[in-house]
């Protein structure tokens, strides 16, 4: 695998507090490329011979905006089993119900814009169902839970221009811990 050659944008960059817009069909060619360069750089940044050789913090997630393109597409790759991969690429998202019950990640979130370890809890739906359309235009639906929950929520809060170290209130990061489910 070849390294992508995108750049991340990092948190002081305005431009990812952009709310991204609605995405019309088809898409074009440039934005097909970087929908597989964002895939090959994630599944890169999970494989330990390539995040060692080419230094890459690892991430399951981007956005479009991460890029500096305000257009309302991510992809997640979710490592199924050892080098085995699941992609998941996601326009138009809109939540259609999700769960009462909230979650949050122990170890706390990360994302490749924010270059900081940034501990506190961002409570998070731990189930959801979600609309979107694929790369293709189509209507799909979709049901997350767990990890995967987790990561469309932080995924579509970029699309508002929120990062998660926003939903962290510094003076209390650990607030209402008792009221979520640590995963
Ligand atoms: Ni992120």
């Amino acid at each position: 695998m070849t390294l992508p050659n995108i750049k991340i944008l990092d948190e002081k960059d305005k431009t990812l507090r952009k709310i991204s817009h609605e995405v019309t069909f088809p898409l074009s060619d440039h934005d097909r490329k970087l929908i597989d360069d964002m895939i090959t750089y994630l599944t890169m940044s999970q494989i330990k011979k390539y995040y060692e050789k080419y230094n890459l913090r690892p991430g399951m997630g981007l956005a479009f905006i991460q890029l500096g393109i305000p257009k309302n597409i991510f992809v997640i790759v979710e490592e199924l089993e050892n080098e085995k991969f699941k992609n998941y690429v996601i326009i138009n998202p809109k939540i259609i119900s999700h769960s009462e019950e909230l979650i949050y990640v122990g170890e706390g979130e990360g994302c490749l814009s924010v270059n900081r370890e940034v501990c506190g809890i961002v409570p998070r739906y731990a189930r959801m169902r979600v609309k979107y359309q694929d790369i293709n235009g189509k209507e799909q639906e979709i049901r997350v839970r767990e990890d995967i929950s987790v990561a469309f929520q932080h995924e579509m809060d970029h699309l508002k221009g929120i990062l998660f170290i926003d939903k962290i209130d510094p003076k209390n990061p650990f607030k209402d811990k008792e009221k979520m489910r640590e995963i």
